[in-house]
């Protein structure tokens, strides 16, 4: 299988086409233009002219008529928020088309996507087009939400059928995790590989295998467990802001959790699935279970469908002074009242509860009599026992179910996972007296004597499979720090971070202080890691699992001591870290640093002295300093005007010589504007990495593809980073940045303390006062950052934007 999946990871698979360019097949197109593909979108072509282009003088021949749909989805997709391109520039790859013009298209694709609307006759109708047009051996799938998929492929040649599955992308698909593969029984097993790799290798997708059950695994036991809250809501009279403060983090679950989730998702979308499972399932006690919800149907028939149409469970209203607040939906009026913050002890021990495992105890272990356990322990009972019962009808492995819910619906712990977190012999038992009945796989897995549905033993992990224990098929190149370290393979740790061992005598150095910030803890580990890689080990890589890389360099101590005005504790802070990251820059043994979502500040400077950084696509990735009225100076700006110098070397030439300041502009702006990057791609762009850095498609490898570059580097004879003199724009270039200063200000974009905070920055990045040219030491230029964020810590402004941060976590533009 391996020696498979190498040989489909190679396949020059180029061109894809996807036919409906919605909402799914708009998303879909970007992804795998971010991949790499030539995609061709392709829509209906238009029956008629519109008034409009009849006046213009168009006819239904001209391609821009033909083609419009999916230009217009094009148009939408380079503007959507959140951003389904990694960068703009992506959008080149994706070709607008028209189904019936786009034949050679389709016969030059490698992948066919049909993504057009939910319904069968016109999925067969487009599946028989792409039928007549393929090229033999092309891949075809569909990404229906829950059709049949055997009934969609009736009537094709031999050929399609056996590269024919349903792919179905979650929404929205550059965001989403979870790919579910369903196959027919003519798919062929190497059309399915093959779906897989590309899946996962070229999109950075996680699959599951699911069966061609009405809406396959995470929407089938989705839906049930918002079907079972609505009913426990009621049935307990919670507020719906109570069921959501229950069912949100408290569970390991999205904030949005239950009726936020259900507003975003669309009241009506949540009655599709009940209608589609209600009338294709078999089993009488199903279709009981799928039956429409009276408040559902109700907010439906009024137009309250959620987000999309501007009220559901909740809505936002202008108060008088056109501020916005929220209100929820009253059980029983269905009126709607000021939302209401939802305070109790309960909740508060599930916050103060660390892992999902722990708040979820924490709640069903309070007094059982509190309407909330009882809630919670309702809705997580009716969950575990439909997901055991669907074992072997949606799916075949538990590990698919749990790995869905997790990549489908953003859960921390599957539903077998934490059934088994919360302890399986004492839940079931609870269960058995309460009347339930136990699937009978379940219950003879507990009569042979097991408590688990998973073990792990050392760093493998295994699950029950047919009444017995089988090895989980680990993701490919996911390095998990958790198990390794529950494995006994930490090497030191401090509070705030850990060195461990993985494998091939590489380490890892992780973060797991307070939201990853680098705090004095961080630092002693950095100091303490250094020694123990350069005598014991062949490389290290800095990257963690937490939510974020690092959101930056601890502010709370440096807050105190400014508004103290102990100075000399705050430049030992500053020198600390500074020290420390020059330690990790001149380590004698090669450094990869694995960044992944927030990266900023602090964050950046501790990757910035790696051999190699190399990004994930979900990075975001800044030197974000000035938005609390400092500057980088844990060597950010130094690093920053090393960059601009290596740069400006780089373009030099005969006749201009050394042009150093287009490329000080630029890195001047990014860090003046405090500008953070949307995606890995986009930080090369705002000129805040190197040559030999890169973006790599799958996020969970990031971690073994930074071993994988360190081991490399150790090949080739690594020799460590020598103290560095470059050449500075100095006080010409100095003037060249304070003049785009001040015409900011003139202009209004940035108030006088942005201004004076850009100032102080130019006089760092541009060297101090030295003549343009004058070739500095990476120790003068670590001197002029730490006067520099000296004097911005003694400012009222600053303090109150770092205290803002704190306070609120966004920055504040005084
Ligand atoms: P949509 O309504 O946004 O887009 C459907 C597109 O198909 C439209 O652009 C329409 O013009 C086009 N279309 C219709 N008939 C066509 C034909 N004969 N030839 C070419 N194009 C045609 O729908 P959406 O949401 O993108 O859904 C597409 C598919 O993806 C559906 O099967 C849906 O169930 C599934 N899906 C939707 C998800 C979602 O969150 N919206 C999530 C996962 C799957």
């Amino acid at each position: 299988m391996t020696e498979m999946i190498n040989r489909l990871r190679s396949l020059p698979l180029q061109r894809a086409a996807v036919i409906g360019s919605g909402v799914m097949g708009a998303g879909i197109a970007a992804q795998l233009a971010n991949a790499g593909f030539e995609v061709s979108l392709l829509d209906q072509a238009p029956n008629e002219l519109t008034d409009q282009e009849k006046q213009q003088g168009k006819k239904l021949q001209d391609a821009s008529v033909r083609n419009k749909l999916a230009a217009a989805s094009l148009e939408r997709l380079s503007k959507a928020k959140p951003a389904h391109l990694y960068d703009t520039d992506f959008i080149r790859r994706i070709t607008p088309g028209n189904l019936a013009d786009a034949g050679p298209a389709l016969a030059e694709a490698d992948w066919i996507i049909e993504a057009v609307v939910e319904r069968l006759d016109i999925k067969k109708e487009v599946l028989g087009w792409i039928d007549k047009w393929r090229k033999e051996g092309a891949l075809v799938s569909t990404n229906t939400s829950g059709l049949s998929v055997a009934d969609m492929q009736e009537g094709r040649s031999e050929d399609f059928k056996k590269h024919f599955a349903a792919a179905h992308f979650f929404n929205p698909p550059r965001y989403m995790k979870l790919v579910e593969l369903v196959p027919t029984s003519h798919t062929s097993k190497e059309a399915l590989a093959a779906l897989s790799a590309i899946c996962t290798e070229r999109l950075g997708k996680g699959v599951v295998i699911a069966k061609d059950t009405p809406n396959f695994i995470a929407n089938r036991i989705g839906a049930h467990g918002m079907l079972v809250t609505l009913a426990a809501t009621e049935q307990f009279k919670l507020t719906v802001e109570e069921a959501d403060a229950l069912t949100g983090p408290a569970l390991g679950r999205p904030k949005s959790a239950t009726y936020r989730m259900l507003d975003l998702i669309g009241l009506d979308t949540l009655l599709h699935v009940i209608d589609n499972v209600r009338e294709r399932s078999g089993d009488e006690e199903e279709r009981q279970l799928f039956t429409k919800p009276a408040v559902l149907e109700q907010l439906v028939a009024e137009g309250r469908l959620g987000e999309k149409s501007g009220a559901g469970f909740y809505r936002k209203q202008k108060d008088k002074n056109g501020k916005s607040k929220i209100e929820a939906v009253r059980w029983g009026t269905l009126n709607y009242e000021p939302s209401q913050s939802v305070q109790s002890p309960i909740i508060d021990a599930a916050k103060a509860a660390k892992g999902t495992a722990a708040k979820t105890k924490a709640i069903l272990k309070t007094d059982s009599a509190s309407p909330y356990a009882q809630f919670v322990w309702t809705i997580l009972k009716a969950t575990w026992l439909y997901s055991a019962k669907q074992v072997g009808i949606i799916a075949d492995s538990i590990v698919d179910i749990d790995r869905a819910m997790k990549w489908g619906f953003n859960w921390e712990l599957g539903p077998f996972e934490l059934w088994d977190a919360v302890g399986l012999r004492q839940t079931a038992e609870r269960m058995r007296q309460e009347g339930e009945q136990l699937p009978e796989w379940v219950e003879e897995w507990l009569a042979a004597g097991h408590e688990s549905f998973y073990k792990q033993d050392e760093e493998k992990r295994f699950y029950v499979h047919s009444g017995q224990y089988v090895k989980e098929v680990q993701e490919r190149d996911v390095i998990s720090l958790a198990a390794l370290k529950a494995s006994g393979k930490t090497v030191l740790a401090t509070a705030g971070a850990s060195l461990i061992d993985i494998g091939d005598d590489v380490v890892c150095l992780e973060f797991h202080s307070a939201n990853n910030a680098i705090g004095s803890d961080v630092l002693s580990a950095i100091r303490q890691a250094v020694p123990e890689v350069e005598q014991n080990w062949r490389g290290l890589v800095l990257a963690n699992e937490g939510r974020n890389f690092c959101v930056g360099a601890n502010l709370v101590l440096l807050l105190m001591e400014a508004q103290n005005g102990d100075w000399d504790e705050v430049e030992d802070i500053i020198r600390f870290f500074q020290s420390s990251m020059l330690r990790l820059k001149r380590m004698g043994r090669p450094l990869v640093a694995a960044p992944h979502r927030m990266t900023l500040g602090g964050g950046v400077e501790a990757c910035l002295p790696a051999d190699q950084i190399i990004l994930s696509p979900e990075t975001y990735f800044g030197l974000v300093e000035t938005g609390v009225g400092l500057i980088p100076a844990g060597g950010g700006s130094k690093e920053a005007a090393l960059l601009a110098a290596g740069r400006a070397e780089a373009a030099r030439d005969a006749l201009s010589g050394l042009n150093l300041q287009p490329h000080l502009n630029k890195v001047f702006e990014t860090l003046a504007m405090g500008k953070a990057s949307v995606s890995g791609h986009d930080a090369k762009k705002l000129g805040l990495l190197r040559e030999q850095d890169r973006v790599i498609m799958r996020q969970d490898a990031r971690i073994a593809e930074a071993k994988r570059a360190v081991l490399e580097l150790d090949r080739c004879g690594y020799t460590p980073a020598r103290e560095e003199r470059f050449a500075v724009a100095g006080r010409e270039g100095k003037a060249v940045l304070k003049l785009a200063v001040h015409s900011m200000l003139l202009s209004g974009a940035i108030s006088e303390y942005d201004a004076h905070i850009g100032s102080k920055l130019a006089h760092v990045l541009a060297g101090g006062n030295v003549r343009s040219g004058t070739e500095v030491s990476e120790q003068y230029m670590l001197d002029l950052e730490c006067e520099a964020f000296l004097s911005l810590c003694g400012e009222r402004k600053t303090q109150e934007r770092i205290s803002h941060m704190l306070t609120f976590g966004k920055p504040l533009r005084n």
